[in-house]
């Protein structure tokens, strides 16, 4: 038994993805030419996404990581607990790209944008490889995406279901007996 066998259908392959991080990646270039920027991955969810995404960005650019977890063994969103932020000066004065795995009830990038700009960012604009509008309960939208979802519960490329599957190198969805009890 591996990952794979748990998936019930794929919904962005490998080459998908590619494409469609290629088409995010040139987006991100334009808006940020000649501007020093720094891109803040919001672990875990979004490490797989940042990783690939930075390395088609040809732009001067750092990297940085702020921890936060929103949910906890299941599938619904509970309270925002930021665990990890960067350094003072890695905020201050700078302008921050804010990369996750999905914007779902937009309440995690909602918070994590003003507690940012409360630390002193000069600017802060967000990305995401995933956007399921359909749940929002905020006012977010993304500055950039990938793709959007239905109303549905996936993983991999990042994604996880209480903490697995974030290795899949594709977007799946979940047979549904494993997270229907
Ligand atoms: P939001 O605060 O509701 O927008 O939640 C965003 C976070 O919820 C993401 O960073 C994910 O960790 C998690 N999340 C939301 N939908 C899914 C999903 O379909 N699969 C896996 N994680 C999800
Ligand atoms: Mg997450």
């Amino acid at each position: 038994m591996t990952v794979h066998d748990d998936i019930e259908r794929v919904l962005y392959a490998e080459d998908q993805i590619k494409t469609g991080i290629d088409r995010v990646a040139a987006e991100v270039s334009r808006a940020y030419a000649g501007r020093d920027f720094t891109v803040v991955s919001v672990l875990k969810g979004s490490c797989v996404f940042a990783s690939d995404l930075i390395r088609r960005i040809p732009n001067r650019l750092e990297l940085a990581f702020l921890a936060a977890s929103s949910y906890g063994a299941g599938t619904e969103s509970g309270e925002l607990r930021i665990d990890f932020v960067p350094t003072g000066s890695e905020i201050e004065g700078r302008d921050l790209l804010l990369v996750d795995d999905i914007l779902d009830t937009g309440r995690t990038l909602a918070k994590l944008k003003v507690e940012l700009r409360a630390r002193g960012a000069r600017d802060v604009r967000t990305c995401v490889f995933l956007d399921k509008p359909s749940r929002r309960s905020v006012e977010m939208e993304a500055d950039f995406k990938c793709f959007e979802v239905e109303n549905l519960f996936v993983v991999g490329y990042g994604l996880d279901y209480a903490g697995r599957y974030r290795n899949l190198p594709y977007v799946g969805a979940l047979r549904r007996e494993l997270y229907t009890t």
